[in-house]
Protein backbone atom coordinates (compact mmCIF):
# COMPACT_ATOMS: atom_id res chain seq x y z
CA UNK A 1 0.00 0.00 0.00
CA UNK A 2 1.41 3.52 -1.13
CA UNK A 3 2.51 5.91 2.09
CA UNK A 4 0.83 9.74 1.54
CA UNK A 5 3.08 11.94 1.82
CA UNK A 6 2.75 15.44 4.24
CA UNK A 7 0.80 17.05 1.00
CA UNK A 8 -1.86 14.91 0.67
CA UNK A 9 -3.17 15.80 4.00
CA UNK A 10 -4.72 18.70 6.04
CA UNK A 11 -2.23 19.82 8.19
CA UNK A 12 -3.40 23.58 8.59
CA UNK A 13 -4.06 24.65 12.37
CA UNK A 14 -4.20 20.55 13.20
CA UNK A 15 -1.75 19.56 16.15
CA UNK A 16 0.35 17.52 14.38
CA UNK A 17 2.73 14.66 16.36
CA UNK A 18 6.64 14.90 13.99
CA UNK A 19 8.48 11.93 14.78
CA UNK A 20 12.34 12.68 13.43
CA UNK A 21 15.15 11.29 13.85
CA UNK A 22 17.52 13.78 15.37
CA UNK A 23 19.66 11.31 16.79
CA UNK A 24 22.57 13.52 16.31
CA UNK A 25 26.31 13.09 17.74
CA UNK A 26 26.89 15.66 20.70
CA UNK A 27 30.62 17.63 21.35
CA UNK A 28 32.40 17.47 24.14
CA UNK A 29 30.44 20.59 25.42
CA UNK A 30 27.42 18.99 24.93
CA UNK A 31 26.21 21.05 21.88
CA UNK A 32 25.22 19.08 18.17
CA UNK A 33 28.41 17.90 16.85
CA UNK A 34 26.96 16.91 13.35
CA UNK A 35 23.73 18.70 12.36
CA UNK A 36 23.54 16.76 9.56
CA UNK A 37 20.11 14.68 10.18
CA UNK A 38 18.67 18.49 11.34
CA UNK A 39 19.21 19.84 7.76
CA UNK A 40 17.86 16.70 6.42
CA UNK A 41 14.79 17.73 8.23
CA UNK A 42 14.66 21.03 7.45
CA UNK A 43 12.63 20.77 4.42
CA UNK A 44 9.62 19.17 6.80
CA UNK A 45 9.84 21.74 9.70
CA UNK A 46 9.59 24.53 7.03
CA UNK A 47 6.63 22.94 5.36
CA UNK A 48 4.87 22.64 8.07
CA UNK A 49 5.65 26.06 9.34
CA UNK A 50 4.36 27.82 6.12
CA UNK A 51 0.68 25.80 6.06
CA UNK A 52 0.47 26.54 9.54
CA UNK A 53 0.21 23.34 11.64
CA UNK A 54 0.93 22.87 15.38
CA UNK A 55 3.85 21.24 15.77
CA UNK A 56 4.67 18.72 18.13
CA UNK A 57 8.41 17.17 17.38
CA UNK A 58 9.51 14.08 18.96
CA UNK A 59 12.63 11.79 18.84
CA UNK A 60 15.12 10.13 20.62
CA UNK A 61 18.78 10.97 21.59
CA UNK A 62 21.13 7.66 22.53
CA UNK A 63 20.20 5.42 24.03
CA UNK A 64 19.05 6.06 27.77
CA UNK A 65 17.16 2.87 28.82
CA UNK A 66 14.27 4.59 30.17
CA UNK A 67 16.01 6.69 32.25
CA UNK A 68 16.10 10.38 32.55
CA UNK A 69 19.73 11.31 31.62
CA UNK A 70 20.76 15.29 31.84
CA UNK A 71 23.26 14.47 29.10
CA UNK A 72 20.60 13.04 26.63
CA UNK A 73 18.37 16.05 26.99
CA UNK A 74 17.14 17.14 23.27
CA UNK A 75 17.81 20.66 24.69
CA UNK A 76 20.67 21.47 22.65
CA UNK A 77 18.54 20.35 19.34
CA UNK A 78 15.81 22.97 19.74
CA UNK A 79 18.68 25.58 20.32
CA UNK A 80 20.16 24.35 17.09
CA UNK A 81 16.91 24.00 15.46
CA UNK A 82 16.05 27.62 15.90
CA UNK A 83 19.19 28.98 14.68
CA UNK A 84 18.81 26.93 11.53
CA UNK A 85 15.03 27.86 10.95
CA UNK A 86 15.91 31.12 12.14
CA UNK A 87 12.65 31.12 14.46
CA UNK A 88 11.70 30.02 17.56
CA UNK A 89 11.92 26.14 18.79
CA UNK A 90 10.08 25.94 21.99
CA UNK A 91 11.42 23.05 24.21
CA UNK A 92 9.47 21.25 26.92
CA UNK A 93 11.50 19.15 29.40
CA UNK A 94 9.00 15.86 28.98
CA UNK A 95 7.63 14.36 26.26
CA UNK A 96 4.07 13.75 28.22
CA UNK A 97 2.52 14.63 31.58
CA UNK A 98 0.50 18.07 32.26
CA UNK A 99 3.36 20.35 31.62
CA UNK A 100 3.58 18.56 28.01
CA UNK A 101 -0.70 18.93 27.38
CA UNK A 102 -0.73 22.71 28.47
CA UNK A 103 2.39 23.90 26.22
CA UNK A 104 1.13 21.79 23.01
CA UNK A 105 -2.63 23.01 24.40
CA UNK A 106 -0.75 26.94 23.78
CA UNK A 107 0.65 26.30 20.72
CA UNK A 108 -0.50 28.59 17.71
CA UNK A 109 -0.80 27.88 14.00
CA UNK A 110 2.47 27.75 13.00
CA UNK A 111 4.48 27.19 16.04
CA UNK A 112 6.94 24.91 17.18
CA UNK A 113 7.59 22.44 20.22
CA UNK A 114 10.19 20.01 20.71
CA UNK A 115 9.48 17.28 23.36
CA UNK A 116 12.29 15.34 25.63
CA UNK A 117 13.64 12.21 24.37
CA UNK A 118 11.11 10.14 24.13
CA UNK A 119 13.43 7.19 25.23
CA UNK A 120 13.67 8.70 28.81
CA UNK A 121 10.43 7.01 29.21
CA UNK A 122 10.64 2.62 28.95
CA UNK A 123 7.22 2.25 27.42
CA UNK A 124 8.89 4.36 24.18
CA UNK A 125 11.51 1.18 22.84
CA UNK A 126 8.86 -1.44 24.95
CA UNK A 127 5.83 0.19 22.31
CA UNK A 128 3.86 0.15 25.46
CA UNK A 129 0.11 0.75 24.62
CA UNK A 130 -0.22 3.27 27.68
CA UNK A 131 2.71 5.61 26.38
CA UNK A 132 1.53 5.54 23.15
CA UNK A 133 -1.51 6.81 23.92
CA UNK A 134 -0.43 9.55 25.96
CA UNK A 135 1.85 10.79 22.98
CA UNK A 136 -0.84 9.90 20.58
CA UNK A 137 -3.21 12.38 22.88
CA UNK A 138 -1.22 15.19 22.37
CA UNK A 139 -2.06 15.36 18.33
CA UNK A 140 -4.88 14.95 15.42
CA UNK A 141 -1.88 14.25 13.03
CA UNK A 142 0.99 12.25 12.76
CA UNK A 143 3.55 12.84 10.64
CA UNK A 144 6.88 10.62 10.42
CA UNK A 145 10.28 11.91 8.58
CA UNK A 146 12.65 9.87 10.85
CA UNK A 147 13.95 7.61 8.23
CA UNK A 148 16.82 6.49 10.01
CA UNK A 149 14.37 4.86 13.05
CA UNK A 150 12.05 3.11 10.69
CA UNK A 151 13.39 -0.11 11.42
CA UNK A 152 12.57 0.39 15.19
CA UNK A 153 8.93 -0.82 16.38
CA UNK A 154 8.73 1.62 18.74
CA UNK A 155 5.88 3.59 20.35
CA UNK A 156 6.56 6.75 18.58
CA UNK A 157 6.82 5.03 15.07
CA UNK A 158 4.77 2.13 15.04
CA UNK A 159 2.42 2.62 18.41
CA UNK A 160 1.12 6.11 17.71
CA UNK A 161 0.29 5.62 14.05
CA UNK A 162 -1.89 2.87 14.79
CA UNK A 163 -3.64 5.60 16.58
CA UNK A 164 -3.77 8.07 14.38
CA UNK A 165 -6.28 7.54 11.39
CA UNK A 166 -4.73 10.91 9.62
CA UNK A 167 -0.94 10.37 8.91
CA UNK A 168 1.57 10.65 6.23
CA UNK A 169 5.68 10.95 6.00
CA UNK A 170 7.54 13.95 5.82
CA UNK A 171 9.59 14.65 2.96
CA UNK A 172 12.77 13.36 3.95
CA UNK A 173 11.19 9.94 4.50
CA UNK A 174 9.60 9.64 1.05
CA UNK A 175 12.68 10.88 -0.43
CA UNK A 176 14.69 8.32 1.43
CA UNK A 177 12.09 5.64 0.18
CA UNK A 178 11.89 6.86 -3.31
CA UNK A 179 15.99 6.49 -3.78
CA UNK A 180 16.61 3.46 -1.72
CA UNK A 181 13.87 1.93 -3.44
CA UNK A 182 15.01 3.38 -7.08
CA UNK A 183 18.36 1.24 -5.86
CA UNK A 184 16.95 -2.12 -4.84
CA UNK A 185 13.42 -2.65 -5.75
CA UNK A 186 13.33 -2.05 -9.50
CA UNK A 187 16.41 -0.68 -10.04
CA UNK A 188 18.48 -0.23 -13.83
CA UNK A 189 21.00 -2.78 -14.75
CA UNK A 190 24.08 -4.10 -14.02
CA UNK A 191 23.39 -3.29 -10.22
CA UNK A 192 26.99 -3.42 -8.34
CA UNK A 193 27.20 -3.26 -4.47
CA UNK A 194 30.56 -2.75 -3.01
CA UNK A 195 31.22 -3.59 0.52
CA UNK A 196 33.64 -2.85 3.42
CA UNK A 197 34.02 -2.41 6.95
CA UNK A 198 35.07 -4.28 9.75
CA UNK A 199 33.08 -7.63 9.62
CA UNK A 200 31.36 -10.34 7.81
CA UNK A 201 28.74 -10.77 10.16
CA UNK A 202 27.53 -7.42 10.33
CA UNK A 203 26.54 -7.73 6.78
CA UNK A 204 25.59 -11.41 6.52
CA UNK A 205 21.89 -10.76 5.81
CA UNK A 206 22.67 -8.24 3.19
CA UNK A 207 25.21 -9.87 1.17
CA UNK A 208 23.27 -13.70 1.30
CA UNK A 209 20.06 -11.06 -0.25
CA UNK A 210 22.63 -9.31 -2.62
CA UNK A 211 24.52 -12.37 -4.22
CA UNK A 212 21.31 -13.99 -5.19
CA UNK A 213 19.96 -10.52 -6.73
CA UNK A 214 23.13 -8.16 -8.13
CA UNK A 215 25.04 -8.45 -11.05
CA UNK A 216 28.65 -7.78 -8.87
CA UNK A 217 29.35 -7.55 -5.17
CA UNK A 218 32.92 -6.15 -4.94
CA UNK A 219 34.21 -6.78 -1.34
CA UNK A 220 37.25 -5.06 0.53
CA UNK A 221 37.70 -3.44 3.83
CA UNK A 222 38.81 -5.66 6.55
CA UNK A 223 35.82 -8.50 5.75
CA UNK A 224 37.30 -9.38 2.69
CA UNK A 225 40.18 -10.80 4.70
CA UNK A 226 37.59 -13.80 6.23
CA UNK A 227 36.83 -13.72 2.70
CA UNK A 228 40.54 -14.58 1.33
CA UNK A 229 40.83 -17.00 4.36
CA UNK A 230 37.68 -18.94 3.47
CA UNK A 231 39.26 -19.45 -0.09
CA UNK A 232 42.31 -20.78 1.39
CA UNK A 233 44.98 -17.87 1.67
CA UNK A 234 46.71 -16.62 4.24
CA UNK A 235 46.33 -13.51 5.54
CA UNK A 236 49.13 -13.14 8.31
CA UNK A 237 47.73 -11.43 11.20
CA UNK A 238 44.43 -9.32 9.87
CA UNK A 239 41.55 -9.65 11.83
CA UNK A 240 39.35 -12.48 10.35
CA UNK A 241 36.16 -13.81 12.16
CA UNK A 242 36.95 -17.56 12.18
CA UNK A 243 33.09 -18.38 12.95
CA UNK A 244 32.55 -17.15 9.51
CA UNK A 245 34.64 -18.71 7.23
CA UNK A 246 32.22 -21.66 6.57
CA UNK A 247 29.55 -18.88 5.98
CA UNK A 248 31.42 -16.91 3.49
CA UNK A 249 32.23 -20.26 1.91
CA UNK A 250 28.31 -20.71 1.24
CA UNK A 251 28.14 -17.09 0.20
CA UNK A 252 30.56 -17.42 -2.58
CA UNK A 253 29.02 -20.68 -3.75
CA UNK A 254 25.58 -18.96 -3.63
CA UNK A 255 27.14 -16.16 -5.85
CA UNK A 256 28.63 -18.82 -8.29
CA UNK A 257 24.92 -20.69 -8.90
CA UNK A 258 23.26 -16.99 -9.02
CA UNK A 259 25.73 -15.83 -11.77
CA UNK A 260 26.85 -12.74 -9.70
CA UNK A 261 30.33 -11.65 -10.18
CA UNK A 262 32.29 -11.47 -6.42
CA UNK A 263 35.27 -9.30 -7.06
CA UNK A 264 37.74 -9.87 -3.79
CA UNK A 265 41.17 -7.90 -3.57
CA UNK A 266 43.94 -9.21 -5.34
CA UNK A 267 46.30 -7.06 -3.84
CA UNK A 268 46.42 -5.68 -0.06
CA UNK A 269 48.63 -2.80 1.65
CA UNK A 270 50.13 -4.16 4.81
CA UNK A 271 51.54 -3.26 7.72
CA UNK A 272 52.59 -4.60 11.09
CA UNK A 273 50.62 -2.56 12.99
CA UNK A 274 47.91 0.36 12.24
CA UNK A 275 48.92 2.85 15.15
CA UNK A 276 52.54 2.36 14.43
CA UNK A 277 52.68 0.86 10.51
CA UNK A 278 56.20 1.91 10.33
CA UNK A 279 57.17 -0.59 7.26
CA UNK A 280 53.89 0.02 4.51
CA UNK A 281 54.10 -2.01 1.67
CA UNK A 282 51.51 -3.52 -1.26
CA UNK A 283 52.04 -7.35 -1.29
CA UNK A 284 49.46 -9.85 -3.96
CA UNK A 285 46.74 -11.40 -1.44
CA UNK A 286 48.92 -14.63 -2.06
CA UNK A 287 51.97 -13.16 -0.27
CA UNK A 288 50.64 -11.39 2.74
CA UNK A 289 53.75 -12.14 5.02
CA UNK A 290 53.12 -13.54 8.34
CA UNK A 291 53.75 -10.88 10.87
CA UNK A 292 51.50 -8.34 9.20
CA UNK A 293 48.10 -7.42 8.59
CA UNK A 294 45.91 -6.18 5.30
CA UNK A 295 44.58 -2.51 5.72
CA UNK A 296 43.64 -1.17 2.69
CA UNK A 297 43.06 -2.53 -0.86
CA UNK A 298 46.22 -2.07 -3.27
CA UNK A 299 46.24 -0.20 -7.01
CA UNK A 300 45.80 -3.42 -9.00
CA UNK A 301 42.83 -3.89 -6.87
CA UNK A 302 41.86 -0.45 -6.82
CA UNK A 303 41.75 -0.34 -10.90
CA UNK A 304 39.49 -3.66 -11.06
CA UNK A 305 36.91 -2.14 -8.93
CA UNK A 306 37.02 1.05 -10.58
CA UNK A 307 36.74 -0.67 -13.86
CA UNK A 308 33.68 -2.61 -12.61
CA UNK A 309 31.92 0.54 -10.86
CA UNK A 310 32.65 2.02 -14.41
CA UNK A 311 29.97 -0.70 -15.52
CA UNK A 312 27.24 0.31 -13.57
CA UNK A 313 24.21 1.49 -14.15
CA UNK A 314 23.09 1.43 -10.52
CA UNK A 315 26.18 1.71 -7.51
CA UNK A 316 25.54 0.67 -3.49
CA UNK A 317 28.27 1.41 -1.09
CA UNK A 318 28.52 1.14 2.11
CA UNK A 319 31.21 0.09 4.22
CA UNK A 320 35.33 1.41 3.46
CA UNK A 321 37.66 -0.09 1.65
CA UNK A 322 40.55 0.02 4.49
CA UNK A 323 41.62 1.98 7.47
CA UNK A 324 40.63 5.07 6.12
CA UNK A 325 40.90 7.60 8.99
CA UNK A 326 44.77 6.64 8.67
CA UNK A 327 46.56 8.53 6.07
CA UNK A 328 48.89 5.38 5.49
CA UNK A 329 46.06 2.83 4.49
CA UNK A 330 42.82 5.49 3.33
CA UNK A 331 44.04 5.84 -1.19
CA UNK A 332 41.46 2.71 -1.29
CA UNK A 333 38.82 4.65 0.46
CA UNK A 334 39.27 7.35 -1.05
CA UNK A 335 39.73 6.44 -4.83
CA UNK A 336 36.93 4.37 -4.44
CA UNK A 337 34.81 7.12 -3.20
CA UNK A 338 36.43 9.31 -5.99
CA UNK A 339 35.50 6.41 -9.05
CA UNK A 340 31.41 6.45 -7.53
CA UNK A 341 31.58 9.97 -7.79
CA UNK A 342 32.74 9.97 -11.45
CA UNK A 343 30.26 6.85 -12.19
CA UNK A 344 27.14 7.82 -14.24
CA UNK A 345 25.25 5.22 -11.97
CA UNK A 346 22.77 6.16 -9.78
CA UNK A 347 24.76 5.91 -7.09
CA UNK A 348 23.38 5.23 -3.67
CA UNK A 349 25.97 5.74 0.15
CA UNK A 350 25.05 5.21 3.64
CA UNK A 351 26.47 4.01 6.92
CA UNK A 352 28.24 6.16 9.23
CA UNK A 353 31.89 5.39 8.04
CA UNK A 354 31.16 5.62 4.32
CA UNK A 355 29.77 9.04 4.77
CA UNK A 356 32.54 10.30 6.41
CA UNK A 357 34.59 8.81 3.74
CA UNK A 358 32.82 10.16 0.90
CA UNK A 359 33.00 13.26 3.09
CA UNK A 360 36.91 12.68 3.07
CA UNK A 361 36.83 12.68 -0.35
CA UNK A 362 35.35 15.76 -0.98
CA UNK A 363 33.07 14.35 -2.96
CA UNK A 364 29.32 14.68 -1.21
CA UNK A 365 27.99 16.55 -3.72
CA UNK A 366 28.54 13.55 -6.67
CA UNK A 367 26.90 11.30 -5.25
CA UNK A 368 23.16 10.40 -6.01
CA UNK A 369 21.93 10.29 -3.25
CA UNK A 370 22.97 9.59 0.88
CA UNK A 371 21.01 7.91 2.71
CA UNK A 372 20.61 9.56 6.77
CA UNK A 373 19.79 5.78 8.03
CA UNK A 374 22.36 3.63 10.02
CA UNK A 375 20.09 0.27 11.30
CA UNK A 376 17.58 1.18 8.55
CA UNK A 377 19.53 1.62 5.59
CA UNK A 378 21.45 -1.67 6.38
CA UNK A 379 17.22 -3.19 7.08
CA UNK A 380 15.92 -2.19 3.79
CA UNK A 381 19.05 -3.60 1.72
CA UNK A 382 18.41 -6.62 3.76
CA UNK A 383 14.83 -6.71 1.58
CA UNK A 384 13.34 -6.25 5.21
CA UNK A 385 9.85 -4.35 5.43
CA UNK A 386 10.74 -1.61 7.83
CA UNK A 387 7.98 -1.25 10.90
CA UNK A 388 7.64 2.64 11.45
CA UNK A 389 7.06 2.66 7.37
CA UNK A 390 4.32 -0.22 7.54
CA UNK A 391 2.44 1.92 9.94
CA UNK A 392 1.98 4.79 7.78
CA UNK A 393 0.53 2.15 5.02
CA UNK A 394 -1.73 0.99 7.79
C1 LIG B 1 20.33 5.58 14.28
O1 LIG B 1 21.14 6.47 14.61
O2 LIG B 1 20.67 4.61 13.56
C2 LIG B 1 18.90 5.75 14.68
O3 LIG B 1 18.68 6.95 15.30
C3 LIG B 1 18.42 4.60 15.52
O4 LIG B 1 19.08 4.58 16.76
P1 LIG B 1 19.11 3.25 17.65
O5 LIG B 1 20.02 2.28 16.95
O6 LIG B 1 19.60 3.66 18.99
O7 LIG B 1 17.68 2.71 17.68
Amino acid sequence: MAVKGIQDINIKDKRVFFRFDFNVPLDSSGQVGDDTRLRRALPTLRYAKEQGARCILASHLGRPKGERRPELTLQPVASKLSQLLDVPVNFVPDCIGVEVSGAVGRLRSGELLLLENLRFYPGETKNDPTFASRLADLAEVYVNDAFGTAHRAHASTVGVPILLTQKAAGFLMKEELDNLGRALENPVRPVVALFGGAKVSDKLAILSHFVRTLDSVLIGGGMANTFLRAKGLAVGVSKVEDDMLETAHEILQEAQKAGCRVLLPQDVVVATSIENPGRVSTVGVTAIPSDSMALDIGPQTIHEFTREIQRAATLIWNGPMGVFEEDAFAKGTNDIAQAVAASEAFSLVGGGDTIRAVRKAGVESRVSYISTGGGAFMEFLEGKKLPGVEALES
